[in-house]
C-alpha cells in the first residue's frame, strides 16, 4: 500500500475539537495519571499523545512510533520511525497502547503477531484500545469509487476485529463519535491530497472526476457523523 500522509494533516482529525473530544472519551474507558506509559501506534503526527502530555505532564514522555514520518510531528513527545511489530520486540510495558486508524494497514498474520506482542508489552492492568471506521452504515462522504474501495475495505476491517476477538478474548466494545462540519471546498482539498487510504491507489484523472461528483452532490457545508468502533481489552 502507498504511504498515507494527509490523513491528520489541518483535518478535523487533527482540529481542537476532535481532540479534545477523544481525550475525554480516553479519560472516562482509561485511567490516567502522571505515571501513565503510553505507547500510540501508527501516530501520524502525534495530535492525541501530545494532547495528552500537556494536560498529565507525564513522568516519561508518551511514545508515538509509525512507518511515516511526517513533517510537523509534535515536539513534546517521543517518536520513532519504526514498524510497530519491531518495536514491540523490544518489550517495554506500557499502561495504553494506543491503535487508532492503522489496523487496515496490516495482514490478518502481521495483526495477530501486532496484537501477541503488545499484550506482552502492557502492564499487569494495562489496556490496549484499537479504534477503526464503524463497517456498517458508515458516514463518510464519498464518490461513487471511493466508496466502492470504502466498502471493499471496511469488508477487510470485519474480517481484521474477527482476528481481534479471537487474539484478545475479553474484548468489550464501544463507539466514539465526531460530529463533522466542513466546508466543501476543505473537504475537496483534503480528497486531493489523498486524506484516506482508500484514495491512495486511484489516478489523478480518477480524483478530478471524484472531486466533480463530489462538488455537484453536496452543499457548500457538509456535515456528518464520524463514528469509530472502539475495542477495548485490559489484561
Ligand atoms: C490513518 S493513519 C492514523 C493516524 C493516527 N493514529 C490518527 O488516528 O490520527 C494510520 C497510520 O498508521 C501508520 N502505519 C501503517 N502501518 C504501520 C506499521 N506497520 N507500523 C507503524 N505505523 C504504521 C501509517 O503510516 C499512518 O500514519
Amino acid at each position: 500500500m502507498k504511504k498515507l500522509k494527509n490523513w491528520d494533516n489541518k483535518t478535523w482529525l487533527s482540529s481542537k475539537s476532535y481532540i479534545s473530544q477523544f481525550n475525554q472519551f480516553l479519560k472516562f474507558r482509561v485511567n490516567l495519571n502522571k505515571n501513565s506509559k503510553i505507547l500510540d501506534i501508527g501516530c501520524g503526527r502525534a495530535n492525541i499523545i501530545s494532547s495528552l502530555h500537556k494536560k498529565y505532564k507525564f513522568k516519561n514522555k508518551p511514545v508515538g512510533i509509525d512507518i511515516v514520518k511526517n513533517k510537523d510531528i509534535k515536539k513534546n513527545i517521543i517518536f520513532k520511525k519504526i514498524d510497530a511489530s519491531e518495536y514491540l520486540k523490544k518489550n517495554q510495558s506500557y499502561d495504553l497502547i494506543l491503535i487508532k486508524q492503522t489496523i487496515h494497514f496490516f495482514t490478518k498474520i502481521k495483526l495477530n503477531r501486532l496484537l501477541n506482542l503488545a499484550k506482552k508489552n502492557l502492564n499487569p492492568k494495562g489496556k490496549i484500545l484499537i479504534f477503526s471506521l464503524k463497517t456498517k452504515n458508515n458516514k463518510i462522504p464519498c464518490f461513487k469509487k471511493m466508496r466502492k474501495n470504502l466498502e471493499k475495505s471496511l469488508k477487510r476491517d470485519e474480517v481484521l476485529f474477527k482476528v481481534i476477538k479471537k487474539n484478545l478474548k475479553e474484548i468489550s466494545y464501544t463507539n466514539f463519535n465526531f460530529k463533522v462540519n466542513i466546508s466543501k471546498q476543505k473537504y475537496v482539498r483534503m480528497i486531493k491530497e489523498r486524506y484516506i487510504s482508500c484514495l491512495l491507489n486511484m489516478n489523478n484523472k480518477e480524483i478530478t472526476f471524484g472531486i466533480s461528483e463530489i462538488k455537484s452532490k453536496y452543499k457548500n457545508q457538509i456535515k456528518f457523523t464520524d463514528t469509530l468502533k472502539c475495542i477495548i481489552f485490559r489484561k
